[in-house]
């Protein structure tokens, strides 16, 4: 039996809305798990679920094998980490800290190891008696994180805790966050609409969609083996290849068959561009006329006209010999383990 596991979950909103509809998952011990999809699609219900912040229509929940749909909010264990930091502003960062002790009945020397122990791990060590409004967004969400552990929460759970700060903090804050549960070692569900985000700081990613699950994997089975064609346009992009004589003529070379009806697609970046006429037997080649450059530093964009459809090659490394000019005349190579075909249900066909 794992950790937590969700069976069946679901929310109904009012007279009709179904914002989880039978959704089941299975959360490790230590495991940073993320839930990943598109606003709307369910986290933030899902999240608040566990929290006990709203209560399913049906379905069960069980945390370290009891029952915790019975469990009152406050009695359940969890430490919780918002996108709005939810810091009181007149309070100190170490009093907002001890907050979350203060219903516990917790000794008050225990209370300043831990809150003291809990602004270490978030760096915050020296800014215990400051007040959180001079601090940053990065500071005020570090505030959060160190109060949703100060209680040694049974779970942390945290709904897009980053989404408030720049690019670059972002990035920075999530590598800490990362580095900060693997040290405390709290089995964690994070939420973010983030693909990037997601496949960078979780152990396993859940790929959500109008209230379903889609594909529950690691970041490289998400990104690598899309078991829908949601997944893998949600998570990175996709070229997907009009149906026709071109596409069958590609298929052909490489061999490769679905049934009819099948949507065929590739990834930019398992595409390769060559001069016509000079590919190698091994791949297959659609002939085509780039109709955009875009040059990114580490990688380039090239939009190229096909019988096919329109298909971005993307080029790792671009090199001035690697600029192409709209007009020109180009092959597209594709690898035959490239192309990814699913079914008119969406579904993945022969992943
Ligand atoms: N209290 C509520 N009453 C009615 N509808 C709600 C309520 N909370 C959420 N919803 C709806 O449920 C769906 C899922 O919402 P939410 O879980 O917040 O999505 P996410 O966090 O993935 O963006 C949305 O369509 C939202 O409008
Ligand atoms: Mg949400």
């Amino acid at each position: 039996m794992s950790y937590l596991e969700i069976r069946n979950a679901t929310k109904q909103f009012g007279a009709g809305f179904i914002a989880l509809n039978g959704v089941s998952v299975a959360v490790e011990r230590g495991e940073f798990f993320t839930l990943l999809g598109p606003s709307g699609c369910g986290k933030t219900t899902l999240l608040r679920s566990i929290a006990g912040f709203n209560d399913l229509t049906s379905g069960e929940i069980a945390l370290d094998g009891s029952n915790l749909r019975i469990v009152p909010p406050h009695q359940r264990d969890i430490g919780m980490v918002f996108q709005d930091y939810a810091v009181f502003p007149h309070l100190t960062v170490f009093d907002n800290v001890a907050f979350g002790l203060k219903p516990r009945k917790v000794p008050a020397a225990e209370i300043k190891t831990r809150v003291t122990q809990a602004l270490e791990a978030v760096r915050l060590g020296a800014m215990a008696e400051r007040l959180p409004a001079a601090m940053s967004g990065g500071q005020q969400q570090r505030i959060g994180l160190a109060r949703a552990m100060v209680i040694n929460p049974r779970l942390l759970l945290m709904d897009e805790p980053l989404s408030n700060l720049d690019a670059k903090l972002r990035i920075e804050l999530r590598e800490e966050i990362r580095d900060i549960q693997k040290q405390v070692d709290i089995a964690t569900i994070y939420v973010t609409h983030d693909q990037e985000e997601a496949l960078a700081i979780s152990d396993r990613i859940c790929v959500m969609n109008a209230g379903r699950i889609e594909q529950v994997g690691t970041p490289q089975q998400i990104y690598g083996n899309p078991q829908t064609r949601f997944v893998a346009e949600f998570v990175g992009t996709l070229n997907v290849f009009s149906p026709g004589p071109a596409l069958d003529g590609m298929l052909g070379q490489l061999g490769l068959t679905a049934p009819a009806g099948a949507t065929w697609a590739v990834r930019p970046e398992r595409l390769d561009l060559a001069a016509r006429g000079g590919a190698p037997d091994s791949v297959a080649v659609l002939d085509g006329t780039v109709t955009k450059y875009t040059y990114l530093g580490r990688e380039a964009q090239v939009q190229v006209e096909t019988p096919a459809g329109l298909i971005v090659v993307q080029l790792a490394n671009p090199g001035i010999s690697a600029t192409r000019s709209t007009g020109e005349a180009v092959a597209v190579l594709v690898p035959r383990d490239a192309p990814m075909a699913f079914g008119a249900d969406g579904v993945r066909i022969g992943g």
